[in-house]
């Protein structure tokens, strides 16, 4: 047997539709903060994650999936969006030709050839957003606030925002002497990596793995204390403005991130839900006002941040948390012989371009295994179609629950369907009790709550 490539998932049944309702409402959400969706490709030149994450980050070092294309050309598989992004913005005069800021956002699959564990995957999927164009301590808060509401609307509640400053290239360089200063009597403690970053790039030895619980990472000097006056005020306008969004923080001056690209503000939003494991940062990002400038495109501020749709949904099911997805049919078209079975798939048809969820037999089964394959799929409503009826140009329709039948005209099946239909709304036996909305319903169709106070 051919099996999936590791640290790979399939997605399929319930958990497909649970995706596609988080995909949904990221959507709408999306939607309502005005950013515009970006589709980039998902494999670009190296170089553009080379220059752009950082030729020290490990991610670029060891966890690309890098291959020559028949045209000798060094291509990379997408480990992240920001730096495609980037490239895109600059590549089609972004800054240019769409309203300043540029607000985007994507979700799509990344590839990182990690060792595969609990919430670390080789194919993951990340929705992020990238805000080009502007350098408002407003935009970091914003930014930092989406995935917080994301997170809130789908209820989860167990997460901690934690947030921290690089300051600017001023501040950075001062605090990367610092750092150097420090680690040079130690360089023989840390890792090889380490000692390879001590030359590159000294902060990311704090964001290393290997050596996160030796003491003398632990104890290190802190970013926010070499910040330079403007930074620290900075700062402190990030912190209020995410008061004036309510999003709780903590700050980390710990916190330095992964990626080479950043400055001033970093963010990181965990989960903390019982059985989570270590690898527990739903969503992460930041400020990097360099890059543009770094991949040959104009001085522009940016940032962003990107969240594992995978670790989400863990984190959701360790909430005991169930989305309100449909998992049912509201009609099944019953029909045995030809006729019936003709009449059955222009009706099929006609119900669901009418917009209702539809469903009939395709595999030949007799009268009693359709009623169970309608019990399977937990169908609401039975049509039951055969030649006498039609004949008279007359259905049954059966309420599969309370198992009321009638007999109705052909015409009258529609009108009957809205009816009933629109009436049984919510169709999720979870609904009522999942939506604790006060006034402010985040599904897509009405809560009964709504829908007594007579809301659409
Ligand atoms: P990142 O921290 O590398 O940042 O990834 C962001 C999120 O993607 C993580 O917090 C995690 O939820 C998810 N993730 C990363 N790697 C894996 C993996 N191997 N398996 C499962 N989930 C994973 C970035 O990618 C930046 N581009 C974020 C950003 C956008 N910064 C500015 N703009």
């Amino acid at each position: 047997m051919i099996t999936k490539p590791k640290g790979c998932h399939d997605i399929y049944g319930i958990e497909a539709k649970k995706w596609q309702y988080v995909n949904k409402l990221i959507d709408s959400l999306m939607e309502k903060y005005d950013y515009t969706f970006i589709r980039t490709p998902i494999f670009e030149s190296s170089e553009v994650f080379h220059r752009g994450m950082g030729d020290t980050t490990d991610v670029v070092t060891k966890e690309t999936y890098d291959f020559v294309d028949r045209g000798d050309r060094n291509m990379t598989l997408r480990p992240e969006g920001t730096a495609g992004i980037v490239r895109s913005y600059i590549e089609n005069k972004m800054y240019g030709n769409m309203p300043n800021p540029v607000k985007l956002y994507y979700n799509g699959t990344m590839y990182r050839y990690e060792r595969p564990q609990s919430g670390r995957d080789r194919e993951l999927t990340q929705f992020g957003v990238e805000l080009l164009g502007s350098d408002d301590p407003l935009s970091d808060a914003e930014v930092i606030s989406i995935p917080v509401n994301l997170y809130k609307m789908l209820g989860l509640k167990e997460i901690k925002v934690k947030i921290n400053s690089l300051g600017d290239t001023e501040s950075r360089n001062n605090y990367r002497d610092v750092l150097k200063k420090y680690f040079e009597p130690h360089l023989s403690d840390l890792c090889e990596d380490c000692q390879e970053r001590f030359m590159k790039n000294p902060l990311r030895i704090l964001d290393c793995k290997v050596d996160k619980d030796n003491p003398i990472l632990k104890n290190a000097p802190k970013t926010l204390d070499y910040l330079n006056e403007e930074s620290k005020l900075r700062f402190e306008k990030v912190k209020e403005y995410l008061q004036a969004l309510e999003v709780d923080y903590e700050v980390d001056p710990k916190l330095v991130r992964g990626l080479d690209y950043y400055n001033h503000t970093v963010f990181e939003i965990e989960a903390h839900v019982e059985g989570f494991g270590s690898n527990n940062v739903l969503g992460a990002g930041g400020r990097y006002n360099g890059l543009v400038e770094l991949l040959d495109g104009p001085v522009t501020p940016a940032v962003g941040f990107a969240c594992g749709i995978g670790r989400l949904m863990m984190a959701l099911d360790l909430e005991n948390i169930d989305l309100p997805v449909k998992n049912d049919v509201e009609v099944f078209v019953m029909a045995v012989s030809d006729t019936e079975k003709n009449y059955a798939a222009t009706l099929v048809q006609s119900l669901r371009m009418s917009g209702f969820r539809v469903e009939m037999d395709y595999t030949n089964r007799g009268l009693k295994g359709q009623f169970k394959q309608a019990d399977n799929l937990k169908a609401k409503y039975l049509v039951i179609l055969n030649d006498e009826d039609l004949a008279k140009n007359e259905l049954k329709v059966k309420n599969n629950k309370t198992k009321e039948e009638l007999t109705l005209g052909l015409d009258y099946l529609l009108y009957y369907l809205d009816e009933v239909l629109l009436e049984d709304e919510p169709y999720d036996e979870n609904y009522e009790k999942e939506c604790s909305c006060d006034g402010e319903c985040h599904h897509d169709h009405n809560c009964q709550k709504h829908h007594e106070e007579g809301e659409e």
